[in-house]
């Protein structure tokens, strides 16, 4: 779906920043895409979009760094 019309940026685009180019802050898409640079009615839209989708990465990062995959029994 289309989170900012002025921009064109839809979640997907913001999800694919988020996980494949590190984006993790409102300042962060602004600067890049240009979200909630003109009339600004996309932002609360795109701050949840964007927060789910840091949320995501930092729990998919935490589960492949910090949990052990495989075990010893002996
Ligand atoms: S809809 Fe995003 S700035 Fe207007």
């Amino acid at each position: 779906m289309y989170v900012c019309l002025c921009k064109g940026v839809t979640d997907k685009t913001i999800r694919r920043a988020v996980h494949e180019e590190g984006i993790s802050t409102m300042r962060e898409l602004r600067q890049e895409y240009g979200v909630a640079s003109q009339c600004g009615c996309c932002k609360s839209c795109a701050k949840e979009v964007l927060s789910d989708a840091v949320k995501e990465r930092n729990k998919r990062f935490l589960e492949e760094t910090l949990l052990p995959t495989d075990v010893c029994y002996t």
